[in-house]
């Protein structure tokens, strides 16, 4: 099985050839209901007709071409995006991690062309997840990502969430080039960070001059019912990066700023081969277009109420299920039995989902999934956590 590929992710051994909306088809013909959705990337489902069609037309006009030159998407989805986040200037990466490796070097630039050479270090957060390059890396604190790859970038330093006081400390207006949060941390188990951390993490940063970096990644993109996570909190970072969901499937990161620190920004201090290229985009329009004028915010907002509802009935039916995380799409449950081994026993009975921390079980469907599939998710969760409550 997959001999020639290296051993780096911990496969079910399953097949999937095919698929339509919320549902994957197997090598078989058996379906499943996809509550991962490619790890909260495939908003719009499965076998999108719109996206079929525009990626298949595109294919025939042009699908690379380099950032030498510009293109009739560039501006038209990078003015989508800035309006999207109220913020100024995008940078198109290929993954999340590579929008935060940009965002990273943009901070240090920033501080570097003011003649502040030594504000370098960065602040992050105890559970953040940033991806797997050296820099991103460098800001995750899960230390089986970070310790065989040692020695990573120095002069960071991570906080405890909801900890203000320590993070006042941590900022040194002579040092301290960024910080960098995810207003839910993802990996670490679904965890939303309080409105109130996040608006004193803004404060301190205007105060002290650090550039405030939020990660939304995995929680951005209309995944929670607003465009950002951070927007129901009504805070602004400097600097946002965006990914998974954005171009609806292929591999897309994005950087966006504001302003004041897009402007620092030069030709040749950063760049990729082929982050923006019209295929990518063209994907990218389709997903911004059914998002705004299709409906699909809307109804992610819908179903992510009802996901949230129906996890919380879950903890009140099961004592088991302790608490729901996370908001709309972008869901957790915690357990107190074998997480594991709840995500093992739903993919058999054919519901796809993943974990997230020791004791989380974590879903993220897409936003075209059905109410009735919600409520079909729902009670294969119910029926599982009644097989292992204590009788
Ligand atoms: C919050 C967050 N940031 C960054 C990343 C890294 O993204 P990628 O795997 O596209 O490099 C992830 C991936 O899960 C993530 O959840």
């Amino acid at each position: 099985m997959d001999e020639h590929v290296m051993r780096l992710y911990a496969r079910t051994g399953e097949v999937f050839v095919g698929g339509s909306g919320a549902t994957l088809v197997d090598e078989k013909g058996n379906e499943f209901l996809d509550f991962l959705g490619g790890i909260a990337v495939s908003a719009l489902g499965h076998g999108h007709p719109r996206l079929i069609e525009e990626l298949r037309d595109q294919t025939g006009r042009l699908v690379h071409t380099s950032n030498l030159f510009r293109h009739p998407y560039t501006e038209d989805v990078a003015q989508r995006i800035a309006r999207l986040t109220g913020l100024a200037n995008v940078f198109f990466a290929n993954s999340g991690t590579e929008a935060n490796e940009a965002a990273l070097k943009l901070a240090r630039v920033h501080h570097h062309r003011r003649g502040e050479l030594e504000r370098t270090g960065f602040v992050a957060l105890e559970g953040s997840f940033h991806g797997r390059t050296m820099g991103s890396l460098s800001v995750t604190h899960t230390a089986k990502y970070r310790t065989p790859f040692e020695p990573l970038v120095p002069g960071v330093c991570f906080v405890a969430p909801e900890d203000i006081a320590t993070l006042e400390q941590a900022l040194e207006p002579r040092r301290t080039a960024a910080l960098i949060l995810e207003p839910i941390q993802g990996e670490s188990g679904v965890r939303n960070l309080s409105p109130e951390f996040l608006r004193a993490a803004r404060d301190i940063c205007t105060r002290t001059g650090t550039v405030l970096i939020h990660d939304e990644v995995q929680a951005g993109c209309g995944r929670t019912g607003t465009f950002l996570s951070a927007d129901a909190a009504d805070v602004k970072p400097d600097v946002v990066t965006l990914a998974k969901p954005i171009a609806a499937g292929l591999p897309m990161g994005v950087m966006v700023a504001s302003a004041p620190f897009a402007e620092t920004l030069q030709p040749g201090d950063h760049g990729t081969t082929f982050g923006g290229g019209p295929f990518v985009l063209r994907a990218a329009r389709v997903f911004l277009d059914e998002l705004e004028h299709g409906g699909l915010q809307q109804a992610a907002a819908q179903r992510g109420e009802q996901l949230q509802a129906g996890l919380l009935q879950l903890c009140g039916d099961f004592e088991i299920a302790l608490e729901p995380r996370g908001r709309g799409l972008m869901a957790g449950l915690r357990l107190s039995v074998d997480v594991k081994d709840v995500q093992r026993r739903l993919f058999a009975a054919g519901l796809i989902t993943t974990t997230a921390g020791a004791d989380v079980l974590r879903l993220l469907p897409p936003y075209v999934v059905t109410a009735a599939q919600v409520d079909r998710g729902m009670s294969l969760i119910a029926s599982v956590l009644k097989e292992l409550s204590p009788r």
